[in-house]
């Protein structure tokens, strides 16, 4: 069996049906016209199960190429791409999820899923509860009769906390509950789920997948089952990838290994360096091996992307907006998983649900930081007079 990372590459890359074209071309077109009654019959019967394009909301070949080598990367039968994350996060939930059903979501998920779920489920009659991630190894006393589903994210993205997905998914499985996990941070190259008896995985795949912070994207992997169900739904729903999009996204992909080795090994190394500065108090990286789920982590993934947290001491407003304001690769900004480094004051993160907020460890010190493909060095030399800076605001009176 060829790496995932040799794999990728041609997955999916139909060079007969295209002409041999290497890459598979931007199919612009909104519709697929046909020859016969009988050809437009089975193309129809067929359109679902994404063999023979008729209408590009539903399928298209640009976006195929993209879904097969996320398949693939999942370990599973089918993917679907959205038009962004919260796109497939809501088709994941909108499947299976019905009124008087009860749900179970990590409490430090994507804030926008705890909206979605908070407004739009409870709208549908859904009962909607959270659990913190360290009650990951023993969900049970949370499960009710009428639990149909349980949402994961591990890594979480604000602090990192990692859930123990295979006790999730045994006890899940034998309650006939469904496991939708977001996997966003660890990218399918990192982590799969799916091997671990989860049953959907969702990617806001505008991060690490697309990689150069010029698309929104999602993505949702599954067994061929489950993508039954979830298809047609997706379709209703609308939020289907463009192809354009589609083929930046496979575009971005073919340079996923090369760009997640970089940006790990240069996040280890920041973070190494930060957790020795006097000015830090804690560095928040799975791949730290003091860090809190390292050994649970450590089981689950295969590496450890670049998005992470830092505590710094206990500090003024005007020291932190010193620390920040002078830095000059680490752009202000939300969003992660680009080319370019970036810093995001967290300190206000949940602070109407100061139950969360304690559960994820954040004060008002704490910050969360990317590492993009800028040189290590660069970007341990703008953190250091950062921080010099950050050191004299805080001291003076
Ligand atoms: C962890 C996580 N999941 C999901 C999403 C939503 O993805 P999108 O913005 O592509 O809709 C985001 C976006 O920031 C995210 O950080």
């Amino acid at each position: 069996m060829p790496s995932n990372a040799t794999a990728l590459l041609h997955q999916g890359d139909d060079r007969q049906r295209h002409h041999g074209a290497i890459s598979t071309p931007v199919y612009r077109a909104s519709l697929f016209g046909f020859e016969s009654y009988a050809d437009f019959e089975v193309a129809t019967a067929n359109e679902i199960a994404a063999k023979t394009p008729v209408y590009t909301r539903v399928c298209n070949p640009t976006r195929q190429a993209l879904e097969e080598k996320i398949a693939l990367l999942e370990k599973t039968d089918r993917a679907i791409a959205f038009s962004s994350g919260m796109g497939a996060i809501s088709a994941a939930l909108l499947a299976f999820l019905q009124q008087g059903d009860h749900a179970l979501f990590v409490s430090g998920c994507y804030g926008p899923t705890r909206q979605f779920a908070d407004t739009l489920l409870s709208a549908l009659g859904v009962e909607v509860e959270y659990y913190r991630a360290a009650e990951s190894p023993a969900l049970e006393k949370r499960l009710k009769p009428n639990t149909r589903l349980i949402y994961l994210e591990s890594p979480g993205s604000l602090t990192f906390q990692i859930q123990d997905i295979r006790a999730v998914t045994q006890l899940a499985q034998t309650r006939n509950i469904i496991t939708v996990i977001d996997n966003s941070w660890a990218t399918s190259l990192y982590q799969q789920p799916i091997t671990m008896g989860v049953d959907v995985v969702v990617h806001s795949a505008t991060k690490y997948i697309a990689g150069h912070s010029d698309v929104v994207v999602g993505l949702l992997a599954c067994n061929e089952d489950l993508y039954q169900r979830i298809k047609p739904i997706a379709a209703l729903l609308g939020a289907n990838l463009s192809p354009d999009d589609a083929w930046l996204v496979t575009r971005g992909l073919r340079t996923l290994p090369l760009r997640l080795a970089a940006q790990e090994a240069a996040a280890l190394k920041i973070a190494r360096w930060l957790q020795n500065r006097p000015e830090v108090r804690q560095a928040l990286y799975p791949g730290l091996p003091d860090f809190p789920g390292y050994a649970l982590a450590q089981k689950q993934m295969s590496g450890s992307s670049s998005l992470f947290a830092f505590k710094l001491a206990p500090s003024t407003p005007k020291a932190r907006a010193a620390f920040v304001d002078s830095l000059r690769y680490f752009t202000i900004a939300v969003s992660w998983g680009g080319f370019e480094s970036l810093i995001l004051p967290i300190g206000n993160a949940f602070k109407d649900l100061p139950d969360t907020r304690a559960a994820l460890g954040i004060d008002d010190d704490t910050f969360r930081i990317c590492i993009g493909l800028e040189d290590v060095d660069d970007l341990i030399a703008d953190l250091s007079q950062g921080l010099e800076k950050f050191q004299m605001e805080n001291k003076s009176p």
